[in-house]
């Protein structure tokens, strides 16, 4: 009866082609991401990203168990505040939105996935890569990236491997993804023989590291990891080359994996020596990556920073497990989210038990000529 019903919605689906009209249902599509403060251009590209998919799946038209459906983002603003995202997720619960993506950072997404829990609300991460967002137990939480056991590890053995780095500075945020990234960077450094020369800290809202700098350069090592944001990583990179520190590498997650850490450092020439990781494929890998990012690119100009087609496919990913199932209803949907065998712009999304992508991919970059290039 299911799978009959799934071919009539489909066909439906298939033949209906027109944009939704004011008088069909709305179905809520929760968005949060920090759209204030230091992390703007990271929460911008992300709910750029998920309302392209609520615009592209409007203008194809969405039939949910026989009804033509609008879809609606409700854009919320999390500002990269543990607190912040905890109040959002609660409004969102209270709005009865059917779904939510974000958030994007793990600090806030992993205190929100209880809150979404609690109220029953599927959520999916396109940015939070913190691995223990999804060792809760919980049913209702999903990642569509690689998470950071991923990333850390595979910055270090490149670092190892085929860098020769033999002593590591690290210092991180103290945020959950900062720490988290640093702390697998370090755990799987130290197994391949790595000395970590210096461990240091700071916050996500400094601009100053000389004092951090000054003190690493006394312990002369080949690199630096930077577990954080492009925000700081950036203003690092400068004051590396003011500090004379101009033949370190500095590695990092995909926190610094952007298009702004170009801008962020100033022009610094040691931009050339960053090396991150992020968790999919690069775009000229991905299914329909280069194509999707002209469409980006023509809707939001200059507004590119790497979550984007993530959201995009989350977005994509909850309503696909909807219209499956034939209701919005966050109780019936929710446990066909498991089942799903979805092509994304990103790469075949299906999920396992714990809710982490089946299969993720993960790909280092480096910069070039300002741009950033992909390695693998
Ligand atoms: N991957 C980053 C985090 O988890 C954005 O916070």
């Amino acid at each position: 009866m299911q799978v009959k019903l799934n071919v009539i919605v489909g066909a439906v689906v298939a033949m209906c082609g027109v944009a939704a009209s004011a008088q069909d249902a709305v179905v809520k599509i929760g968005h949060v991401a920090p759209m204030s403060g230091g992390q703007a251009h990271y929460g911008k590209d992300n709910e750029n990203g998920a309302r392209m998919a609520v615009e592209d799946l409007n203008a194809k038209g969405v039939v949910i168990g026989g009804k033509k459906v609008k879809l609606e983002l409700v854009a919320e603003d999390d500002a990269a505040d543990p607190k912040q995202g905890a109040a959002v997720a609660t409004k969102l619960c209270d709005a009865k939105v059917n779904g939510v993506v974000g958030h994007l950072n793990s600090g806030t997404t992993i205190p929100a996935s209880k809150i979404y829990n609690d109220c029953g609300l599927p959520m999916i991460t396109g940015a939070a890569t913190n691995p223990k967002l999804t060792q809760q137990g919980f049913k209702n939480v999903y990642r569509i990236i690689a998470n950071d056991n991923a990333l850390g590890a595979g910055l270090a053995l490149h670092a190892t491997n085929n860098l020769g780095v033999k002593k590591v500075a690290i210092v991180d945020d103290r945020t959950a993804y900062g720490q988290g990234v640093a702390e697998v960077f370090k755990k799987t450094a130290q197994a391949k023989g790595v000395q970590i020369v210096d461990e240091q800290y700071t916050n996500d809202k400094a601009t100053d590291f000389t004092a951090i700098l000054t003190a690493i350069k006394a312990k002369q090592p080949d690199a630096i990891f930077y577990g954080g944001m492009d925000t700081q990583g950036g203003p690092l990179l400068r004051q590396m080359e003011q500090l004379g520190l101009t033949n370190v590498k500095l590695f990092g997650g995909d926190g610094i994996c952007t298009a702004e850490l170009v801008k962020n450092s100033g022009g610094a020439k040691t931009i050339e020596n960053v090396v991150c990781a992020e968790g999919g494929a690069s775009l000229a890998k991905m299914p329909s990556g280069n194509a999707w990012k002209a469409r980006y690119d023509a809707k939001y100009p200059g507004q590119f920073q790497v979550y984007s087609p993530y959201t995009y496919d989350a977005v994509g990913v909850l309503v696909d497990a909807m219209v499956k199932a034939g209701s919005t209803d966050p109780k019936v949907y929710g446990p066909q989210l498991f089942k799903s065998d979805y092509q994304g712009v990103t790469t075949k999304i299906g999920f396992e038990s714990d809710g982490e992508l089946k299969n993720p991919a993960m790909t280092l970059y480096v910069y070039k000529d300002g741009k950033k290039v992909p390695l693998n």
